[in-house]
């Protein structure tokens, strides 16, 4: 548990850019800290690793002052993924990667297969390992940081708008991962975004700072939406905080019904909604009533096991006939549909449940699930059969029994993980981390933003007027107790996971199965 008393720092000239903060961050949970443009969320977050000082208050972990620890052990045992990547331009992308584990005596062999490793899991194509980061996009600049900071597997990330210059679908991407990750090695992770959509996906708590550093309201993402504290939180967290609520509640309530379904759309207007499949029953649209012959694209899907009611509202709501359409998790296939009353009807099932209540009910749903969803699939595939056979597209379902599968179809998609190298293993605290790269001989030299420049040591007496030069200062001479003196714990990777899949949107929507199962 990281903990800020009362922490306050003022920057020579006088801004205050964090006044009075107290907050817990508990360990292996996620905290996300949100605010406004020049609010301090940077500030708050260099001083956990020491580049920055309080100017008062003091800052804990695990008990002891952060003051007591020294700055390299302490940066070791912390990733740091700065503010719009912060590589080492005349290094390439592999090199990068692999600054931590070079820095900590690994084999060449074994810097390079976790750093190719690393690379594939953050989504970035094997081709651009020997790239210069001047040769890439901002957004696959913000990759390699997050790589970087992960190589070394450290007991704290620190992570400062990692993924705000990715585009929307490689940004879900990322979060699978990062959230897969985090089921499997639970890190205490302090992650800082303007975006309040990703603050309330990926954190265990939100801390909301207004500018000035104060702290607005700390909690839960859903106590935060429920029950903002004032109006500047209710303002920051949208309003349509109704709306963004239902990210809480599980799909796995809702029960599927069956619609009429063909292969194309080549018939005349049909009587009611229609969904047109694909070759692998997977949906691409609905029969457009109004022009025969022409498919009305599909919205969005949901997969009701691991998707909320958000999700699911969102998919009735850019259908055409307000009927949400549910999908296979494994393989992307038509499972179902939900209308949008009955979505309703379950937000208020729920809301006026009790939590255990609701709980046992997604169980017990869940239970039946497989069953129910394979009979849809397999109803779906009757009436395509009967299609096919020139018979009527809306006919009765085949009774056929649960998990058959019709014949010539394709063998079932579904992968087994069990055999999947882990990624990354704890390491003591002797690790080191991507802030080791500011204690690297040549850091000083490659760093070219002042702001970002390694830190060194600060003056015993620093104060506030002092400290902005001597704290900011590249380590560019590290003492010899700076230098990484043992090998610990180093993560095993066996295999590189095979580059994931890019824009699959369509069939493959919003939870992207085949990518977090690859990265764990
Ligand atoms: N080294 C510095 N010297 C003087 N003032 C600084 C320094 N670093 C930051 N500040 C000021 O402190 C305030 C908080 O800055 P900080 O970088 O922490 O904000 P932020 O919340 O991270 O903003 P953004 O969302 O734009 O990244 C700002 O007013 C900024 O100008
Ligand atoms: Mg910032």
């Amino acid at each position: 548990m990281i903990e800020f008393e009362s922490v306050s720092k003022t920057f020579a000239g006088g801004t205050h850019a964090v006044q009075d903060l107290s907050l817990t961050i508990p360990s292996d949970k996620i905290t996300v800290i949100v605010g406004p443009s020049g609010c301090g969320k940077t500030t708050t977050l260099r001083m956990v690793n020491r580049m920055l000082e309080p100017s008062s208050g003091r800052i804990t972990w695990d008990g002891s002052p952060l003051k007591s620890r020294r700055k390299t052990t302490l940066r070791r045992q912390m990733g740091y993924v700065i503010q719009s990547g912060g590589l080492f331009p005349h290094r390439t992308v592999l090199e990068n990667i692999g600054t931590v584990p070079g820095l900590l005596g690994w084999g060449k062999d074994k810097t390079r297969k976790r750093s190719l490793e690393l690379l594939s899991n953050v989504g970035l194509d094997r081709a651009m390992a020997d790239r210069y980061p001047a040769q890439l996009s901002g957004g696959q600049q913000q990759r390699v940081g997050v790589a970087r900071a992960l190589a070394a597997d450290p007991l704290v990330m620190l992570m400062d708008e990692p993924f705000s210059a990715v585009d929307p679908v490689v940004r879900a991407e990322l979060h699978e991962f990062f959230l897969g990750l985090q089921r499997e090695i639970s890190k205490t992770i302090v992650l800082i975004t303007h975006d309040i959509d990703e603050a309330i996906k990926l954190g265990d708590q939100v801390a909301i700072l207004r500018v000035g550093g104060r702290l607005a309201q700390a909690g839960p993402p859903q106590e935060l939406l429920d029950e903002p504290a004032d109006a500047f939180v209710e303002g920051f967290v949208g309003r349509d905080r109704g709306y963004r609520s239902l990210s809480f509640l599980p799909a796995a309530g809702l029960s599927l019904d069956e619609v009429a379904v063909v292969r194309e759309a080549t018939s005349g207007p049909g009587e009611g909604p229609t969904l047109v499949l694909d070759g692998d029953a997977r949906p691409v649209g609905w029969v457009d009533e109004g022009r025969p012959g022409l498919v009305h694209p599909m919205g969005a899907t949901f997969v009701r096991e691991s998707d909320n009611l958000r999700a699911a509202l969102d998919s009735a709501l850019t259908s055409p006939y307000a009927l949400a359409v549910a999908i296979d998790p494994e393989t992307g296939r038509y499972a179902g549909v939900v209308p949008a009353d009955a979505i309703l009807a379950q937000v208020t099932t729920q809301r006026s449940g009790s939590p255990e209540s609701v709980t046992l009910q997604a169980a017990e749903a869940r239970e039946q699930q497989s069953t129910e969803a394979q009979a849809a699939v397999t109803s779906a595939y009757a009436q395509l059969d009967d299609a096919a056979e020139g018979d009527v597209t809306d006919g009765p379902a085949r009774d056929e029994p649960a998990g058959t599968q019709p014949s010539g179809e394709p063998a079932d998609e579904a992968r087994t993980t069990t055999d999947e190298p882990a990624v990354v293993q704890e390491l003591g605290p002797g690790g080191a981390t991507a802030a080791d790269i500011e204690a690297a001989p040549d850091a000083g030299r490659d760093e070219t933003r002042e702001d970002e420049a390694p830190a060194g040591e600060a003056p015993a007496d620093e104060t506030p007027a002092t400290e902005t030069p001597v704290d900011e200062t590249p380590a560019s001479q590290p003492s010899e107790d700076e230098q990484p003196t043992s090998v610990r714990g180093v993560p095993v990777v066996d295999e590189p996971t095979a580059e994931p899949p890019r824009s699959a949107i369509y069939t493959q929507p919003r939870s992207l199965p085949d990518e977090p199962r690859k990265l764990r």
